[in-house]
């Protein structure tokens, strides 16, 4: 799968949704020569609750959907398909391919001070175990504990107010994680920043959040940086980056800008291998 890849070829992102989004405002900020064309699968979000199999199987066919513009680099920009597709995509696309799980280890190992992690994801990505092997993989000694929070999405889909409704779903969430004196929390799901200052309110100020949106980009960076595909010259205009959705565009729409800042131009897609019964 893609193209011939130059430098001229864009970044492809993906996510289940809008919460990709938080990677790409790191895109823009931290490459801002760089074309972005990015793919939220809004119609089928959530996948945090979907079997491994289907999740692999959707991200394979939005993988398949950005192939067919010249991309030079893949980022995918979901936890839950990282944790459960990353592989497999790597096998498939012949450019450098990111997930978010490793930059979000990494990130959490170099804030850390005394090595108690903990990791919040959807029920796919802490089924998956997917942080916890990364962590352990660059320190052993870690203490980790990993919370399934599946009410956090619905949260931040909803327009993420803050009012008596949401400080309750925050704090019956996240109450398992506070007998665990954690110094560090690994935000594992992109839609999680989103709302980082309600999780931040909650967690009190001896907890760290981390995103780890910022430090993918930094490793992007690496990456174009040693295939020799980093662009040269002036900043794209706003104008040259697509953004698709499986879902209604003026609903995207108007999630992007405020989240980004600009004004965006976004267009349905739709996949191939898409029918109503895989709708959740
Ligand atoms: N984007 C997903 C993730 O980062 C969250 C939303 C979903 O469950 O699809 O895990």
């Amino acid at each position: 799968m893609t193209h011939q890849h130059s430098v001229e070829s864009a970044i492809g992102i993906l996510d289940s949704g809008v919460g990709g989004l938080t990677v790409v405002r790191e895109v823009f900020q931290q490459l801002p020569k760089e074309k972005v064309l990015y793919f939220g699968d809004t119609l089928r979000c959530p996948y945090g609750p979907r079997p491994s199999d289907e999740v692999r199987r959707f991200t394979l066919e939005i993988v398949r959907y950005l192939s067919g513009h010249p991309l030079k680099a893949l980022v995918i920009a979901c936890n839950t398909a990282t944790a459960l597709a990353l592989d497999e995509v790597r096998r498939q696309v012949n450019v450098p391919v990111l997930g978010v799980v490793e930059p979000g280890a990494r990130a959490a190992i170099k804030v850390s001070q005394q090595g108690r992690v903990g990791v919040i994801g959807t029920e796919g990505t802490i089924r998956s175990s997917a942080y916890e092997r990364a962590l352990k993989r660059i320190d052993p000694r870690l203490y980790v504990v990993s919370l399934a929070c599946p009410a956090l999405v619905p949260l931040v889909e909803s327009g993420r107010e803050e009012n008596e409704n949401s400080r309750k779903i925050l704090r019956e969430s996240l109450a398992p994680l506070k007998k665990h004196r954690l110094d560090s929390l690994i935000l594992g799901c992109t839609h999680y920043p989103l709302i980082a200052s309600m999780i931040s309110r909650e967690m009190g100020s001896g907890v760290t959040l981390i995103s780890s949106a910022e430090e993918t980009t930094r490793e992007l960076i690496g990456i174009l940086s040693s295939h020799g595909l980093l662009r040269q010259g002036p900043a794209r205009h706003p104008e040259e980056h697509h953004f698709f959705t499986s879902g209604r565009p003026e609903a995207f729409r108007s999630i992007a800008e405020r989240w980004l800042h600009r004004r965006v131009r976004v267009e349905h897609a739709v996949l191939s291998a898409l029918d109503e019964s895989q709708v959740g």
